[in-house]
């Protein structure tokens, strides 16, 4: 046999070894958490499908980021599950005075300042009451007319002291609505993550019994983007930065790991993936049958989603993650 000179197990020999040539690296503080915040005082209810994740009101959220802030986890995304009772065709209740993401984004402030970058998702689906995401109009969901709805819930947010906000309805032109709203309120130091490339898919079933924003009937394709197109992404990542996209994102994550790298060639902006609920709950209910390792397949996708090049990573993993030392 012939001699070999290249042998790249060479490099895998030991677990030191191994760490100081690994290409990707992941820091807690990339990480952000999701919340799903309730009316109400005390409320800590566990989320059935997607187990370590609760519906919290605001004086337990704020607890509990206290805790993900020791563990490192120094960013969080905020979802509102308001009452039925609030919700309208309209969603009105989303850029109320008093909302409820509102409410805690002003607790959250009060409490950890510069210390903690909040975050607030933008859409209309969880306060509408036919669940979709913008207005009907004719039966269909109607664009232009929901552009002024989302600008205001985003305003109020940013004026209560969030750090940013993330559109996630997949209106065009939304983020240009936003970016002047903010800008004339003079909160031009408030970003804008978008939600560039969401597409129409099968894994945020869990989110939407969390976020009970389901819709009545029909679906999101005429807004979120068909799962089998790849270049449309790079559209839709251009007109968001045109329109002021601070931060890009793509989701879900995994199975769209092709767009990601995309987005990391085409564009320097920073890049986040959302590791979205379904991808969460597979993880969760393979790992409690015993049939995964959780560690391992947990680890595993979060450097995927370095490798692809994303800077953020949007996880319902992240706190378990740290808690139990994996990182
Ligand atoms: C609201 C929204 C959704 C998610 C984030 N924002 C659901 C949807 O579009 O139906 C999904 C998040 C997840 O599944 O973890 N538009
Ligand atoms: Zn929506």
């Amino acid at each position: 046999m012939q001699e070999l000179i290249n042998r790249p197990r060479r490099l895998r020999m030991s677990p030191v070894l191994r760490d100081l040539v690994a290409e990707t690296r992941l820091d807690p503080r990339m990480f952000v958490q999701p919340h799903f915040v309730v009316p109400g005082d005390g409320i800590s209810e566990p989320i059935g499908a997607m187990p370590g994740i609760d519906h919290e009101s605001v004086d337990r959220l704020v607890g509990t980021v206290g805790r993900d802030l020791e563990l490192g986890i120094r960013s969080v995304l905020l979802f509102g599950v308001p009452d039925e009772t609030v919700k309208r065709p309209d969603g009105s209740a989303a850029a109320a005075k008093d909302n409820l993401v509102s409410t805690a984004v002003t607790a959250l402030k009060e409490k950890f300042g510069e210390q903690l970058v909040v975050i607030t998702d933008v859409c209309l689906c969880a306060y509408t009451d036919h669940g979709h995401c913008g207005l009907i109009v004719d039966g269909k969901v109607d664009n232009d007319s929901t552009l002024p709805h989302l600008a205001a819930m985003a305003l109020a947010h940013a004026r209560a002291g969030a750090d940013v906000v993330a559109p996630s309805d997949m209106m065009d032109g939304r983020v240009g609505a936003i970016r002047e709203s903010l800008d004339d309120d003079g909160l031009v130091d408030t970003a804008i993550m978008s939600y560039s490339v969401k597409y129409a898919s099968g894994y945020y079933g869990p989110f939407r019994e969390a976020a009970q924003s389901a819709p009545s009937s029909g679906d999101r394709r005429s807004h979120q983007m068909d799962t089998r197109n790849r270049r449309e992404a790079l559209i839709e990542a251009e007109l968001d930065i045109q329109e002021g996209a601070d931060i890009l994102m793509v989701k879900p994550a995994l199975a769209f790991l092709d767009v990601v790298a995309d987005l990391r060639e085409a564009f320097p902006q920073p890049l986040a993936v959302y590791n979205v609920s379904g991808e969460y709950s597979m993880v969760k209910a393979a790992a409690e049958r015993g049939w995964i390792d959780e560690r391992t397949v947990v680890l595993e996708n979060l450097h995927a989603f370095r490798r692809a090049g994303a800077d953020i990573i949007i996880t319902y993993h992240g706190r378990h993650a740290l808690a139990e030392g994996w990182l």
